[in-house]
């Protein structure tokens, strides 16, 4: 859980949630090797955090459960993402100061659910916030993008449809859904993921024509599930294990092993997610929430 102290002192706090893939459909291939998208993209009430404050000099800082896994000296999307922002902003004359960083790394490493794209995307936020820095929106979406293809869609942190190598983002909209994420602990590497694909040219996803979200997600799929599951056996397992306990949906998240299941209400997933991390002491699991948001999403409906 979020240590209360590790971020008291700090001028700006930022979230940094964990970016759900509901869906995902490969849909193609670059000429670079990057891989066409087409994703249902949702964000969680537990993620990261990022703290920043002045500083004499630039100082970067971790806790939290995970930040074992990370050394605070190597070249992190963090610090990639202060310097990159420094850098753009100085041709603008904008001033961009030292500045203390602390990541409190919650979220497990290589797992599917952004944590790293999610730590550069609120870095970039709370920076700007902090250096009250002005840059046109265009400039900050390139920026992001040059920091890995999931940036674009943390910067937005919202539920959203993301194409193209998931840079093209409309929004879309999604209620609260009550959820459980679950990892083996078992980091997976994406590009060997994307490798492992049987094929690259999968139909987009059919949004259309459902009565409601819960009978449009039932019918889309993760087209990396498979590939990632035989890489990985414990996906297999920890999908059964989260079936097992009455959930509406179980599915895996962009390339794993991070797996999710949704509950009709937040309880059932706390009783879940507890039952699930007494029978599974080694693996991770998290009762959570969906971020909702309401309205009519641009050019894909609301459910
Ligand atoms: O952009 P990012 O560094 O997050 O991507 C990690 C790796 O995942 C890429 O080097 C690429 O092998 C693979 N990838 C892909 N197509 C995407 C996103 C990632 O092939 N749309």
């Amino acid at each position: 859980m979020a240590d209360a102290d590790a971020l008291s002192g700090f001028v700006v706090v930022e979230p940094a949630p964990a970016k759900i893939n509901l869906a995902l459909a490969v849909t193609g291939r670059r000429e670079d090797g990057y891989h066409l998208l087409d994703s249902l993209v949702t964000f969680t009430a537990f993620g990261d955090r990022i703290g920043l404050a002045p500083a004499a000099e630039d100082r970067f800082t971790l806790s939290g459960r995970f930040c074992g896994a990370l050394s605070a000296e190597a070249d992190n999307l963090v610090t990639r993402a202060r310097d990159r922002l420094r850098a753009a902003l100085a041709p603008t004359g904008q001033a961009a100061p030292p500045v203390h960083i602390h990541l409190e790394k919650n979220l497990p490493i290589a797992s599917g659910i952004g944590g790293g794209s999610a730590d550069a995307a609120a870095t970039l936020r709370g920076l700007i916030s902090l250096w009250k820095a002005e840059l046109p929106a265009d400039g900050l979406d390139a920026l992001a993008l040059g920091l890995g293809a999931d940036v674009p869609m943390c910067l937005a942190s919202r539920p959203l449809r993301a194409r193209g190598v998931g840079e093209a983002i409309t929004p879309v909209a999604l209620p609260a859904l009550p959820i459980v994420l679950a990892n083996p602990l078992v980091g997976i590497s994406t590009p060997a993921v994307f490798q492992a694909l049987a094929s690259r040219r999968n139909p987009p996803l059919a949004l259309a024509g459902a009565a409601g979200w819960a009978e449009a997600l039932a019918r889309l799929r993760n087209d990396l599930e498979p590939p990632a599951r035989r890489l990985c056996p414990e996906i297999a397992a920890i999908s059964e294990s989260l079936a097992a306990t009455g959930a509406g949906l179980v599915r895996m998240s962009g390339s794993g092993a991070t797996c999710f299941a949704l509950y009709d209400t937040d309880a059932a997933a706390e009783t879940a997610a507890a039952a699930l991390s007494r029978r599974h002491p080694h693996w991770f699991f998290t009762a959570t929430s969906t971020l909702e948001a309401q309205g009519k999403g641009a050019d894909d409906g609301a459910y």
